[in-house]
Parts: structure tokens; C-alpha cells; sequence
């Protein structure tokens, strides 16, 4: 080991696995975004919690910055180390750590997967319910650190409400124990709901309590096939007034051609703008309610085809309509925007953004799916072949601009559930105010006086 820094480590923590290979480098500094090359210092590994305080404290004495890391499935860059950083990987630290069934939480280690959580909780009859499709290879502590959405949010929302307790390395060292699974505690700030949504720049979450629930009653899965975009909110606001919703997502018929080269099954023929995947609870009087609004839909023209789901296998394909498109997208490494409004503010906004894509992005592949019962659309550019990879990104950052400033005009958020990472610093002026921001400095500079965690992600 020549780094002195790291010796010094490795005589602190002689049991501490750091990696320093050139491939480990690449493997473990790059997120999901693929836009930056990665060079970090080393990947440390701890298997115990004192040894991430260990670590900080290093850190600290140092000057070496450290990047935080889960499963690396953000889309943000919040998790890239491109500057010498010391990627700070909880993936050994992946243990459920207790299960109490009188206060129904789990105890877990923040480097599980979201998939183990799901699995550790249905082995006690409960449901952790945040889901979407990285839940294989993203870990809980990621989707703490910002505070992930997905495919159930308009059920059971964020993970911010499923989070009863945290276990924190704080930037200065010291370990806190946030909020310890109460369910009231009005003892002034909340610490632990400031670290969600954190990325990483307040503190580094080593365990979590995470609140579970009971599974929901049996569902239904629908695919509709919709002639506009007006008719999305319409068709919502139908199915949202006589179901018992799950779920509400939409993608375009770009999304779909590419889901379905992907391997993905075809559920509806012909050609159609819009499709949204709907799940909600189905008792019997809800299958007639889902035909009672479906007949409504076509004869209103807000809908124009559909398909219910006949077996559990069925529901899965139709599933993959929708959770199959960023795998499907993936190769062609798109520029990714993820923006929320309030439902109220989405039909007006839907026109104006569609002709701002429209006049900015003429030649570019555009696709548009996402959360839309949320509020919160995924926009996803393709890169033309012929044009260079930083000619497209500075043609796609200018139309950002853009479109964070109609965000602003109708108050909405750079951000849905992505995180800003460094993909999106430069617009979180567009979200939060200047007072705001200088709030947000000012409460980073309190955990982490020497800005050790993850500098230069969510502020330049
Ligand atoms: C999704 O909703 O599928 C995820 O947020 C991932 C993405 O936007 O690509
Ligand atoms: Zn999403």
C-alpha cells in the first residue's frame, strides 16, 4: 500500500478489506449514469459500525473526501467518485439486524437490497412497501439516502414514511441514533427525517428500523391504451374515484417500441400515443367497478383499448411494459430528467412542456414514462449517432434550463426521486429558494464541518 493515508488505515482497521485494483476503481466509483470516469482513491468494505465511525474520523484527520455507497442504481451521480475519493461501499453490511412484531419494524443493516428487505419482512406475514424496478441491486441505505419513490408511492408513499428509526454516522464522526422506532416523539428537530433524502452529504446510514405493514388485498392489473394526453389525467381521475389504486403508471408508445425489442410481450394491438399500467385491490365489487370505468373511458374516448390480467403470469408481462423500459433505455445511456408537480398542475404543464421537447428536441428520440398518478414524470433523451456525446449533453443540459424554468413557474421539483446528485446541482436553485439553499449549507456545515461526505453532490 504506497497511499500513506491508507496505510494509516489499514493500521487502524487491519481487519478493514480495501481494494485498490484498477477494475475495483471502475466497478465501485460509476453509478448508473455511466457519464463520469471513475477514479477513486479505494473501496473501503467495513463489516461493522465502528469501523465507518473509524473511518469518518480518517477521514476527517485527512482531508479525503468519502463517497458513500450502496448498490450504485442511482441516476443522479450521487454515488460516482471521480476525484480521489474513498468509496465508502456498505455492501458487507447487509444483515437484518431484528424483527419485532409488536411494533412491527425491521432492524436491518443500510447495505441490504430492497429485494432481501421485501423477503425478510414476508417471511413475517408484512410488506415493506416501497418498490420499484432496481429492487434486486439497489440497497435500502441508498433509497434512505434519497429518498426513493417508485411504482407504490400514490398507495403508500416515499420511504421517508416507512422509516421509524437510523443508525448515522454523522460527517464529524460522531454516531447518532435517530428517532430509535418511536411512533411519537416531539422532542423537537427531526434529525432523522433531515438525513432522507440527504445524498449522502449529512451522514453515512449504517442500520435503519424500517416500519412494515400488512400485505394489501389481492389486486388487479390493467394495461389501457389512451388516444391523448389529456385523456391520462382524465382516465386518472376516473380510476382514482372508483378504485382502491395501487398503482398509476404511464409510458408513450416510444417507450414501448423499446420495451418490446427488448423482449418484452406485446398485451394490445395497433397503435396507440399513450398506455397506462394500472393495479388496484379487486374484491368482486371492484371487477365491476374497473369495467363500469373502463366502458366510461371508451365511450368518453379517454380510453381506447384494454386489457385486464387473467393469471398472476399475465400481470407480470404487463408489469414488464412498464418496469422493463430503463433496462430497455439503458444501453443508450439517456439523458435522464425526473420531474414532479402537484396532479393539479400536470394538465396545463403537460402541453407546455410537450412543445418546449417538441421545438428543442426535433431530431432527438424522446421518451416519456413514469408516476403520473405522482405527479412525477421520467423524460429520457437518446442520443442522435452523429452527434458527439458532449455535444448532446450540452444540448440536453441547455433544455434543462429550460424546463426547470417552467418548473419554477408552476412550482415543481427538479427532483421527484433521483436525488440531485451532480446531474442536477446546477438547477436546485429552480426548486428551492436562495434562503433555502443557504439553510441547506448551513445544516451540512453543522454535521460535517470539514464537508468529508460526498462534497460537491447536491450543491456545486
Ligand atoms: C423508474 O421509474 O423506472 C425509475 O425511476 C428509473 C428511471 O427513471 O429510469
Ligand atoms: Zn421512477
Amino acid at each position: 500500500m504506497t497511499d500513506a493515508r491508507l496505510a494509516d488505515l489499514a493500521v487502524r482497521l487491519p481487519n478493514l478489506r480495501l481494494l485498490t485494483d484498477p477494475a475495483d476503481l471502475e466497478h465501485y466509483g460509476r453509478d448508473w449514469t455511466r457519464r463520469w470516469t471513475p477514479a477513486p482513491l479505494a473501496i473501503a468494505l467495513p463489516t461493522e459500525l465502528m469501523d465507518v465511525q473509524t473511518i469518518v474520523r480518517w477521514a476527517n484527520e485527512h482531508g479525503v473526501a468519502i463517497v458513500p455507497s450502496g448498490g450504485r442504481t442511482g441516476l443522479s451521480g450521487g454515488a460516482v467518485a471521480a476525484h480521489g475519493e474513498l468509496v465508502l461501499s456498505l455492501e458487507r453490511m447487509n444483515r437484518v439486524l431484528g424483527f419485532d412484531a409488536v411494533d412491527r419494524t425491521l432492524s436491518v443493516q443500510a447495505g441490504m437490497t430492497l429485494l432481501a428487505v421485501h423477503e425478510a419482512a414476508k417471511e413475517h406475514g408484512l410488506i415493506y412497501p416501497v418498490d420499484f424496478a432496481a429492487r434486486g441491486s439497489c440497497s435500502i441505505g441508498g433509497n434512505i439516502a434519497t429518498n426513493a419513490g417508485g411504482i407504490r408511492v400514490i398507495r403508500y408513499g416515499n420511504t421517508r414514511e416507512w422509516i421509524a428509526g437510523l443508525t448515522v454516522v454523522a460527517g464529524n464522526g460522531e454516531l447518532l441514533q435517530l428517532n430509535r422506532g418511536l411512533i411519537k416523539n416531539s422532542s423537537g428537530y427531526d434529525l432523522r427525517q433531515l438525513l432522507i433524502g440527504s445524498e449522502g452529504t449529512l451522514g453515512v446510514v449504517v442500520e435503519a428500523t424500517l416500519r412494515l405493514t400488512d400485505p394489501p388485498p389481492p389486486s388487479q392489473v390493467m394495461l389501457l391504451a389512451l388516444p391523448t394526453m389529456d385523456a391520462l389525467m382524465e382516465v386518472f381521475a376516473l380510476f382514482r374515484s372508483r378504485l382502491a389504486l395501487q398503482a398509476f403508471e404511464f409510458f408513450t408508445d416510444v417507450a414501448l417500441r423499446h420495451v418490446l425489442a427488448h423482449g418484452a410481450q406485446r398485451a394490445i394491438d395497433g397503435d396507440h400515443p399513450y398506455y397506462v399500467v394500472t393495479e388496484f385491490d379487486a374484491d368482486e365489487s371492484s371487477q365491476d367497478a374497473a369495467l363500469a370505468a373502463f366502458e366510461l373511458g371508451v365511450e368518453r374516448s379517454w380510453i381506447s383499448d384494454g386489457v385486464m390480467a387473467q393469471s398472476e403470469a399475465q400481470a407480470a408481462a404487463l408489469w414488464r411494459l412498464r418496469e422493463g423500459i430503463t433496462e430497455s433505455l439503458a444501453p443508450h445511456r439517456p439523458y435522464k430528467n425526473d420531474i414532479s408537480l402537484r396532479i393539479s398542475a400536470l394538465p396545463v404543464f403537460l402541453h407546455e412542456i410537450q412543445s418546449l421537447l417538441g421545438s428543442e428536441y426535433p431530431h432527438f428520440e424522446v421518451v416519456w414514462f413514469g408516476h403520473i398518478g405522482d405527479g412525477n414524470l421520467h423524460i429520457n433523451v437518446l442520443r442522435p449517432a452523429e452527434l458527439s456525446e458532449s455535444d448532446f449533453i450540452t444540448q440536453c443540459e441547455h433544455v434543462t434550463k429550460l424546463l426547470a424554468e417552467t418548473l419554477q413557474r408552476h412550482g415543481g421539483s427538479i427532483s421527484a426521486e433521483h436525488g440531485i446528485g451532480l446531474v442536477k446541482r446546477a438547477y436546485l436553485g429552480s426548486t428551492r429558494s436562495e434562503a433555502e439553499i443557504a439553510l441547506m449549507r448551513g445544516v451540512r456545515g453543522v454535521f460535517d464541518p470539514k464537508g468529508v461526505l460526498n462534497p460537491g453532490k447536491l450543491f456545486a
